[in-house]
């Protein structure tokens, strides 16, 4: 059974008078384990997508089913304990949360709001997962903003990882960073994923870098689905006329994985 599969999902905005479909009619599914990219050109749809899976935005119409449920229809406590298993990586951690916050409040949140450790176990659960990720515990009382760049994105990631999800989305979590540090984030991402089974919907404007981790791509143009297939035989040859401008623009395609 698949993890996620979204059905004919479609999502309006007004603007100018006029109705744009930001996202048009857009279906397909997610695997447990499975990475997952989205490309496309700047607003093509892909953060719009990712803001309907997380349910940060109500949808149109179509339908979103995730670990066998109807995700738009969940509330109360059933959405709560089903949101524990749906996490999120955006690009500027410090645009997503309080740069003054510690890099212990941050793993201690997602502990705390979804009941995982009591408060005696939680400091043990916060180094643990700072571990996961590769930083050290002398982290944990700095500020979110003190820290570098990698480091923020590697807490980031330890803070999706908090809750044991199945599904984390994430919305161009690589792209702010430098070409080593990008390297080596992606290396814990495909860890994490062969260590705990972790799906990753995987939004990217750089098709090196989803060559380099996804096993599947969907190619968005304008809102639709454009092309959609094995991550290396669409970037390596793409049928699609935007698969074929994208691939065309893409600087030097790595075609090794990091
Ligand atoms: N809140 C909003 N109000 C009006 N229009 C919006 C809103 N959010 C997104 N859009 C429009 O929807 C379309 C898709 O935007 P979206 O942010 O999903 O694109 P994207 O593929 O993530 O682009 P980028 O690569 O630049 O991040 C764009 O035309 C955008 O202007
Ligand atoms: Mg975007």
């Amino acid at each position: 059974m698949s993890l996620l599969t979204i059905s004919n999902l479609t999502k309006r905005y007004r603007r100018g008078g006029k109705t744009i479909a930001a996202v048009d009619d857009v279906s397909f599914h997610i695997d447990p384990g499975e990475t997952l990219a989205l490309a496309g050109p700047s607003g093509s749809g892909k953060s719009t997508i990712a803001r309907l899976v997380l349910r940060l935005i109500e949808s149109d119409a179509g339908r979103i089913e995730f670990e066998g449920n109807d995700f738009l229809a969940l509330g109360g406590a059933a959405l709560r304990a089903r949101r524990a298993r749906l996490q999120m990586v955006f690009q500027d951690p410090l645009a997503a949360f309080n740069p003054r916050a510690t890099v212990a409040r941050m793993l201690d949140d997602p502990l705390r709001i979804h009941g995982i450790a009591s408060r005696a176990e939680r400091p043990r659960r916060i180094a643990a997962l700072l571990e996961r990720v590769g930083l050290t515990t002398d982290l944990a009382p700095r500020a979110i903003h003190e820290i570098s760049g990698g480091q923020r994105q590697r807490v980031a990631i330890a803070r999706a990882i908090a809750t044991k999800p199945s599904l984390i989305v994430l919305d161009e979590a690589v792209s702010a960073l430098d070409v080593s540090v990008r390297g080596q984030i992606l290396e814990l991402l495909l860890d994490l994923q062969r260590q705990e089974q972790i799906a990753y919907l995987f939004i990217s404007h750089d098709l090196g870098v989803v060559r380099a981790i996804a096993h599947r791509v969907v190619l968005l143009e304008a809102g639709q689905l454009a092309e959609s297939g094995d991550a290396h035989a669409v970037i390596d040859a793409p049928q699609s006329a935007i698969g074929k401008a994208l691939v065309a623009a893409a600087p030097r395609l790595n075609r090794t994985r990091p």
